[in-house]
């Protein structure tokens, strides 16, 4: 299945989502429109029955050339305070959901990635790199600080000393010295990137879709906490998803280890279809 917005597009197969900025001509920045588009992609792909995994990429060159200069800045400006703010609300709109999403997501960052780009490579759950790709927190170069939560996320991932660097030289970093970092997963030559992306997102498919969800939600939500806290939220959390699994998918692992003998945990996940079929 294949979707075409005007900045936007998204493919669906064998349960993988691949959603693309595509706007390669611009490099794939973000203007007003890509980002209403993006929620609306995210919107339609979030409780698809057919997605299991989305994976975000660029077509051409880049991955995200951040936000659109033109576009997103200078024409938002000329329309007042009310023009900025409508187009930040829709753009920190849909990397808050992405973020909150509720199917893991993987970055595959196959070029250039700047400035804003920083907002939905951290809303994605993991992110692999092409070595060849190259990173920048270039808004030190045209005269502002890394704004949209630019400056959060690097303070967040990556040691000052990196996120300082990165903030004042507005130099580039490649895939490599990302993974180095922290600031992806991993890195592999360019013509890998597509094949590992995809075994990372089949490898999350085998999973329990809503341990899944509720995992990948305390990993974000437990940093803030204090010990005892996160805990209870841990406790508090594990009961809910007990609620959302109708397959009560934790009893199905149990049994297919303890009684069954199909499967070990240690080294892989249980039989999903078995447990569909009692759920
Ligand atoms: N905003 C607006 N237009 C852009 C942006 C952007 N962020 N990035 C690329 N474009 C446009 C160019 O103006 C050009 O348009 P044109 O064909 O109408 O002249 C087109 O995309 C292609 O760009 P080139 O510069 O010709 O492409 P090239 O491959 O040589 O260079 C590069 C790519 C390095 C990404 C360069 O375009 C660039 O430096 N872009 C700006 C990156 C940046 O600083 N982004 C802002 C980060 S700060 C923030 O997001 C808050």
């Amino acid at each position: 299945m294949l979707v075409e917005k005007t900045a936007v597009s998204y493919k669906i197969e064998n349960r993988i989502a691949w959603l693309y900025f595509d706007r390669p001509e611009k490099r794939n920045c973000m203007n007003p429109t890509l980002n209403r588009e993006m929620m609306e992609a995210l919107d339609e792909l979030e409780y698809s029955e057919d997605v299991g995994v989305v994976i975000l990429t660029g077509k051409g060159t880049a991955w995200s050339a951040g936000m659109d200069l033109k576009e997103y800045f200078r024409e938002t400006e000329a329309q007042g305070l009310k023009g900025v703010r409508k187009s930040q609300r829709e753009s920190y709109g849909w990397f808050r959901r992405l973020r909150w999403f509720n199917k893991p997501t993987i970055a595959m960052v196959n070029g250039w990635c700047f400035g804003g780009g920083f907002g939905p490579l951290f809303a994605c759950d993991l992110a692999i790199s092409a070595d060849e790709a190259q990173y920048g927190l270039s808004e030190i170069n045209w005269g502002i600080l890394p704004g949209g939560g630019v400056t959060k996320v690097v303070a967040d991932l990556l040691s000052m000393r990196d996120a300082m660097w990165l903030t004042l030289t507005g130099e580039l970093i490649d895939g490599k010295q990302a993974s180095a970092m922290r600031l992806v997963n991993e890195s592999v030559p360019a013509d890998q990137l597509e094949a590992r992306t995809r075994e990372v997102a089949e490898l999350l498919l085998k999973k329990n879709p809503v341990a899944l969800k509720f995992a990948k939600d305390a990993v974000r939500r437990v940093g803030l906490m204090q010990y005892d806290e996160a805990e209870d939220y841990l406790v508090r959390m594990q009961e809910a998803a007990n609620f959302h699994d109708k397959t009560e998918g934790r009893k199905e692992g149990i049994r297919q280890f303890i009684d069954e003998k199909s499967y070990k945990p240690g080294l892989g996940a249980y039989d999903l279809q078995k447990a569909a079929k009692k759920g």
